[in-house]
């Protein structure tokens, strides 16, 4: 008998290997959470032990947490390691770690442009190149781009660049990555409540939300949604996309 679809949406990812790299707070912390209570088998990476080891252990479900700077491709490469020997493969990866600084164009320094390339798009892709040999046909890999990849926010262009750095480099890892069964596509959140957005200063937060059509920043939940959707194979004929996560706010 065919399962109702009641029964196939539960644990949506049962059996499944995962890696959120930059999984210790924030969206990520919710992504992991998401695929856990879903059945994945989860690994974390985040810098900090103390974060980490709260992290998997509030997560439970078997979440494992690993120390590893997401800017650095050898921390990236051990913790690929460590899944290759505890597990064999991947099926699962979210490369979520990213910053935001703001700076004017007058306030940009060579410094600023290194930080941010170096974890936004340098730890992504070579974390990308680490994890994609251990990733199996059916793989799904989604990448943590954001609103600010496809609009202009003053002072946050460095931040806006890498993000759509991020969106093109999925439209080609797609095409190489199609003949292997993995499938790539961008999550594209709008101000999501975290301490990334905390950190904001409060008019530049409020100028920002008063653009969204929906008045409010996403929870971290509420793009774990979508993340989970992407990475399940409830998307499995969906791959180079944007998915916009932003309560409207680049579709109006
Ligand atoms: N919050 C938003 O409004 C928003 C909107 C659109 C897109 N995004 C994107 O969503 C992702 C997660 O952001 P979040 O809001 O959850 O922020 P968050 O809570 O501040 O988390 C930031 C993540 O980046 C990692 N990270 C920070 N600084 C790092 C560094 N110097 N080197 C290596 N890793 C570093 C952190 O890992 P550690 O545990 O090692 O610190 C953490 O996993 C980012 O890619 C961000 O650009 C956020």
């Amino acid at each position: 008998m065919m399962p109702q679809y009641e029964d196939r949406i539960m644990g949506r990812m049962t059996d499944k290997i995962a890696l959120v790299v930059g999984g210790a707070k924030g969206i990520g912390w919710s992504i992991a959470e998401r695929l856990a209570a879903e059945g994945a088998k989860v690994y974390l990476t985040g810098r900090r032990s103390a974060d980490v080891e709260h992290a998997a252990m509030a997560i439970g479900q078997g979440a494992r947490g690993l120390i590893a700077d997401a800017s650095n491709a050898n921390d990236l490469a051990q913790v690929v390691q460590t899944i290759r020997q505890e597990q064999g493969h991947l099926d699962a990866l979210v490369l979520n770690a990213g910053i935001s600084e703001p700076a004017s164009l007058g306030q940009m320094t060579p410094e600023h442009f290194d930080r941010l390339f170096s974890v936004n798009v340098k730890g992504l892709v070579f974390g990308l190149q680490a994890a994609v040999p251990l990733m199996r046909e059916g793989g799904s890999v989604v990448l943590m781009g954001s609103v600010a990849g496809s609009a202009g926010i003053a002072d946050y262009a460095t931040y806006g660049a890498t993000k759509a750095a991020v969106r093109a480099y999925a439209r080609t890892w797609t095409a190489e990555l199609v003949s292997r069964g993995i499938r790539v596509n961008v999550l594209a959140p709008a101000s999501t409540d975290t301490e990334m957005m905390a950190a904001v200063p409060d008019d530049v937060r409020a100028a920002i939300v008063a653009t969204i059509p929906m008045g409010r920043m996403a929870r971290p939940s509420e793009v774990a949604s979508a993340a989970l959707f992407l990475l399940s194979d409830e998307a499995s004929f969906i791959t180079g996309v944007e998915l916009f996560v932003d309560g409207g706010m680049q579709q109006v």
